[in-house]
């Protein structure tokens, strides 16, 4: 099961951490002008609809790995985020992370999912891939799987753990209470699919919500996508969403931002939030639209031919 190659193939846009190994995997600017570090070893190809509809990047992957010239080294793996968090909230299809897992399985490569920011049940199920029926080999999963105490995890198939007890060692692995913090919460809300159900419900709110808004403003532009309880609100017009977040913070609601220019409003409400909480917060976000969008000039933002006066 050793590759005997450290290659590994990330994804446009992509976010997988702030420690050394994981900012040279990320494709994210902001995140890759901290510091400079090595990035040896990573190859960046485009995720899915990185082109639009026209080319199926799996089909674009295919053909470096088939090209024995490409100039791309054999990859050991290949890490994706099935929703792309800080990427902008970039949903990939089924088809795709289908093809990709196939492609990784035809070509002997390690998929590996990063579920840090849509596994435990972001996108409804647990397992943010599991709509589309793959099985990655290798899985990191972190956040609030430690029920708010520090944990993160690595799984991957028995084949693959080729270490011995003990030998990956560190002063602060093994957080016992946050392993029994853990245990808790999959015994509370993972026994069933009632976590998952009720997500998928508050999702269509979240979506019918943000959908509304787009529809009723049409001068943002504005692009909606997601899954579960993330959601983006993509506004291609420079400062619009910093302001946003700006107003919505004033009025209590917390709203990140994500995206290349941060173009995009990221919701990413608790799973647990109550409907009626969930809906008074989207009620302040789309007043918060309307004043940040009085206050303004539209400054429509292209990333190659400059501003446009709207
Ligand atoms: C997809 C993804 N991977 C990795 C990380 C980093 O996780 P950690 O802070 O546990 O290193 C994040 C954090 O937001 C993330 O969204």
């Amino acid at each position: 099961m050793i590759k005997g190659t450290s290659n590994i193939i990330a994804f446009t846009n992509a976010f997988h951490g702030l420690t050394m190994g994981s900012l040279s995997i990320t494709g994210n600017d902001f995140y890759r002008d901290e510091s400079f570090i090595s990035r040896n070893n990573v190859a960046f190809m485009p995720y899915d609809g990185y082109f639009g509809d026209t080319i199926n990047t799996v089909d674009y992957l295919r053909k470096f790995l088939e090209d024995s010239s490409s100039g791309l080294d054999d990859p050991a793996a290949v890490i994706v985020e099935t929703v792309q968090g800080e990427g902008g909230v970039n949903v990939s299809s089924i088809n795709w992370l289908r093809q990709l897992s196939e492609l990784c399985h035809e070509f002997d490569i390690l998929l590996i999912a990063d579920d840090i920011q849509v596994g435990n049940g972001r996108t409804g199920p647990f397992f943010s891939f599991e709509h589309a029926g793959i099985t990655p080999d290798i899985v990191t999963l972190s956040k609030s799987i430690g029920g708010g105490l520090p944990l993160s995890l690595v799984l991957m198939k028995p084949e693959l753990d080729i270490w011995k007890p003990g030998e990956h060692t560190g002063t602060f692995r093994g957080n016992n209470l946050a392993f029994v913090a853990a245990t808790q919460l999959f015994n509370n809300y993972w026994k069933t699919d009632e976590l998952t159900r009720e997500i998928n419900k508050k999702s269509s709110i979240v979506r019918r919500r943000l959908e509304t808004i787009r529809d009723r403003y049409p001068q943002l532009e504005a692009d909606v996508r997601g899954r579960g309880l993330i959601y983006g609100l993509d506004v291609p017009h420079r400062g619009f969403c910093e302001n946003l977040a700006k107003a919505a913070f004033d009025r209590n609601v917390i709203v990140e931002l994500s995206g290349a220019e941060n173009n995009v409003l990221k919701f990413l409400p608790s799973l647990i939030i109550e409907e009626e909480l969930l809906r008074e917060g989207l009620d302040i976000i789309e007043e918060c639209v309307e004043d940040v969008l009085d206050d303004e000039v539209l400054i429509h933002q292209t990333r190659t031919s400059g501003d446009v006066v709207l």
